[in-house]
């Protein structure tokens, strides 16, 4: 079987770069991108690459050499489905706000959506490949709703999870660790499996390739980020027993990465990981677990959320007992609000957190992030609905340019790691700031005896 169309429900973070990267490196298939989002759909395809919806580095020049040739980003979304071969689905898959698994379970209303959906259009047989994060057995439920269509139209699902990481998500997809593809084990599901594969095959080395049962590649991509997660609350962990202790967690990370079988990556303590995919993930296996009656595994990995809340609350914490127990009426800067480096992603990031604790002791938050617009960081505090929008509102100040934000400061606060902080002129940020001026780096980028010189108080992690 070969491919020759595919549309893609979902242009997010991952439909997007994804299916950008897929048309780039097969010019013989056609493939078109779809979202009910119409301006998400606009800023798609916008002649001005500097406003596509998704900030990742190399992503523009893909986006600028396929579209338009065999990518096409579009809101009739019927018309797509109708026309491909092979659907993915890159949906958002949110925690649950409400109802049974409130707080944990991830919320499939959008995953049935599109099934039935493609159920209602569907007028011959196709492949539908599930790209978003999922709890284990979804496929079986998609089946269940795209079985029960009476048309005769024959459904192969496969599971095909993708593990590329934001701010680096062309690299990633250009040069994968591994592709996963999940398929039913019979002679329809195999040449499913293969179909796909052979997409992939058009840049990845055949062994990269890897396939297996459907419920082995759901549970995949859940593991992977669970273990990714639990090295950063690890290395968290130790962060604060370094700091009581006398050693240095940077030096603790050299020390045991050096161990072949741990590896130096993912021992980076911070202010506590963000994004879309760690605590959601989690939290799901956690659900997943319980519902099995399995409370140790649960518990076992809720801890890896529990520390990682602790490590945001105990950031915050420092800089108020720092200033002297007070920061009401201070002002306080955040150099940094998205999730990590070289994404304009804030879901779930660290300093949204650490800026709620921080509101409600009355500080006066100014933030400085290079990709991140004011809205979306009021949207961020608004969404936590801890106090009224005006009172955020008046609480946060969003200034673009950095030596503003720092200006008439009590402290600086680095919230993402981006490269730029690193450059700045700290002697003139140091020279219009309040005295004693304090520097509590969440991310250990600053270079400390620099810092000290020009007179900061310099906080980091761990040590
Ligand atoms: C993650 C997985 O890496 C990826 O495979 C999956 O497809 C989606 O989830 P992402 O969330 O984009 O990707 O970013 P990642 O690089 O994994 O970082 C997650 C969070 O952990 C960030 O907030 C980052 O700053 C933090 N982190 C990471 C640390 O605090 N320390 C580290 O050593 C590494
Ligand atoms: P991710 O990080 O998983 O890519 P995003 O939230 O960035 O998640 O993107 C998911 C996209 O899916 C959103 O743009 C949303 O509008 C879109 N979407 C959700 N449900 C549907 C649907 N039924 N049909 C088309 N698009 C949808």
């Amino acid at each position: 079987m070969k491919i020759s169309k595919i549309c893609c429900i979902g242009a997010g973070y991952v439909g997007g770069p994804t299916m950008a990267v897929i048309a780039q490196k097969c010019p013989h298939i056609q493939v078109t991108v779809v979202d009910l989002n119409e301006a998400r759909i606009a800023a798609w395809n916008d002649s001005d690459l500097s406003k596509l919806p998704v900030y990742e580095p190399g992503l523009a020049d893909v986006v600028a050499e396929a579209r338009g040739r065999n990518l096409f980003f579009s809101t009739e979304v019927d018309k797509a489905i109708d026309e491909a071969e092979m659907i993915f689905i890159s949906v958002n898959t949110p925690t649950k706000t409400y109802g049974i698994g409130k707080g944990m379970a991830a919320d499939l209303k959008y995953i049935e959506l599109c099934a039935r959906q493609i159920a209602r259009v569907a007028r011959d047989n196709k492949i539908v490949v599930e790209k978003s994060t999922l709890p284990v057995r979804t496929a079986s439920a998609i089946k269940s709703i795209l079985d029960h269509t009476g048309n005769g139209v024959q459904f192969q699902i496969l599971s095909n999870p993708e593990f590329l990481a934001e701010g680096t998500a062309i690299d990633d997809l250009f040069a994968p660790d591994r592709v996963l593809i999940g398929g039913e084990d019979s002679a329809e599901g195999q040449k499913a499996v293969n179909a796909l594969a052979d997409v992939y095959a058009n840049w990845v080395p055949k062994d990269k390739i890897l396939t297996t049962n459907v419920w082995s590649s759901e549970l995949s991509k859940l593991t992977a980020n669970a273990f990714l997660a639990q090295r950063v609350s690890s290395i968290n962990s130790i962060s604060e027993l370094c700091e009581k202790t006398g050693a240095n967690v940077n030096e603790v990370g050299k020390a045991i990465g050096l161990d072949s079988r741990i590896g130096p990556k993912f021992l980076k303590a911070s202010v506590g990981f963000g994004g879309s995919c760690f605590q959601k993930d989690i939290l799901n296996l956690v659900y997943i677990a319980k519902s099995y009656g399995l409370n140790e595994v649960a518990d076992y990995w809720e801890q890896v959320i529990i520390m990682n809340d602790h490590q945001k609350r105990r950031f915050a914490k420092n800089i108020i007992t720092t200033l002297y127990n007070t920061v009401s009426g201070k002002k306080i800067t955040f150099l940094g609000w998205a999730f990590k480096k070289d994404t304009n992603d804030t879901r779930e990031s660290a300093a949204i957190y650490v800026a709620d604790y921080l509101l409600n002791e009355q500080a006066n938050i100014a933030v400085f992030d290079p990709k991140v617009e004011e809205q979306q960081i009021l949207t961020d505090l608004d969404y936590l609905d801890t106090r009224s929008s005006e009172e955020n509102k008046s609480g946060v100040d969003v200034t673009a340019d950095p030596y503003q934000a720092c200006k008439d400061s009590h402290a600086v606060a680095v919230l993402t790691e981006w490269d730029e902080f690193k450059t700045y002129d700290w002697q003139k940020i140091y020279d219009n700031m309040l005295k004693p001026a304090f520097v509590f780096d969440g991310r250990n980028i600053l270079n400390k005896e620099e810092l000290q010189k020009i007179g900061f108080i310099y906080k980091a992690i761990g040590s």
